[in-house]
């Protein structure tokens, strides 16, 4: 595991063993599920270290839900950085990857490379994703080749939704489930240690799952995969709105962060806040001393303005 990064992007040491790519691989064949979230900041992080997550993704799902865009495509590498390496900080065990976002990989196997390897040097990622089959399976190939580990992502990848008709399950005909196929046994042949099935029909994940040896990661793909994820805020409830069919809420946080801030404002304005344990206290001597200090102060600034008025 990378923990260290000439950007101070480094990890707190691990308490257990530190989740590999090889951990994986056994989860994979021993049949135990792999449990994978999305975190973007350092409290996110702690949240999933200490939930006991096997894999963590700063997903490009950030662009959305902590930065406000309108999709995953405006992101800058820079952003994802910037949350990558406050991941970093936070986390000790789960396997960290990052995502790499839409612009930074598909031009050339050069680009590609050069974008991972920062993930890895600036924000200590121990890995990163990609999305799409097609040229995305020579920019896997590459990024492998140069030693980053990479997984890939088929079936709805948002960063190219429009391409697909929108954030719309994708396989639901015979020739398009086989192309989501055929791109994940390219990705797996590229060298990819695991791959993302994003919202197809669970039949096509049943047809697939056995031709493919790495670990498969679902989300709105069924329960044959090896693993699931879901976002962090979906799956918290931290979003106003509607959520995808695949999400299933297990907490209603964003309830509960408007409850709290209410109540404080409330406290405020009827001035029920601070009460006296949250302040400080000085010792009665300090303040009499204190008093007679301002004292001394008012008097000469009496004289100073007086000397201006004459
Ligand atoms: O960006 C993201 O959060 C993702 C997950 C949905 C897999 O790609």
């Amino acid at each position: 595991m990378s923990a260290h990064t000439n950007t101070g992007a480094v990890a707190p040491p691990a308490k257990g063993k530190p989740v590999t790519l090889s951990s994986l691989a056994e989860k994979k064949a021993l049949g135990e599920p792999i449990a994978m979230i999305t975190a973007y900041d350092y409290p996110s992080a702690q949240v999933a270290e200490e939930a006991g997550v096997d894999v963590v993704l700063v997903g490009d799902s950030a662009a959305m839900t902590v930065l406000g865009y309108p999709s995953t495509v405006p992101v800058s590498v820079d952003e994802m950085l910037m949350l990558s390496a406050a991941v970093r900080r936070g986390l000790r065990t789960p396997l960290m990857v990052g995502d790499l976002p839409f612009g930074s990989y598909e031009v050339s196997d050069e680009q590609a490379v050069a974008t991972a390897q920062r993930f890895v040097k600036e924000a200590g990622c121990d890995a990163v994703k990609l999305e799409r089959g097609g040229s995305s399976v020579e920019r896997a190939r590459a990024i492998v080749d140069a030693g980053i580990p990479v997984m890939g992502h088929v079936g709805l990848t948002p960063q190219t939704a429009t391409a697909l008709g929108g954030y719309r399950s994708q396989g639901r005909t015979a020739e398009r489930a086989l192309e989501v196929a055929t791109d994940a046994l390219a990705l797996e042949q590229a060298g990819c240690f695991a791959i993302v099935f994003e919202a197809i029909p669970s039949d096509v994940t049943d047809l697939t799952m056995p031709r493919l040896e790495v670990p498969v990661i679902g989300i709105g793909a069924g329960p044959a995969t090896d693993g699931q994820v879901l976002v962090f805020h979906d799956l918290l409830g931290i979003y106003d709105g509607h959520a995808a069919r695949f999400v299933k809420r297990y907490a209603d946080v964003r309830a509960e962060m408007v409850r709290g801030v209410h109540a404080f404002a409330d406290d405020v304005r009827a001035r029920r806040y601070p009460e006296p344990e949250h302040g400080y206290t000085m010792a009665p001597d300090e303040v009499a001393r204190l008093a007679e200090l301002l004292g001394e102060e008012d008097s000469a600034n009496e004289q100073f303005s007086g000397e201006w008025t004459l």
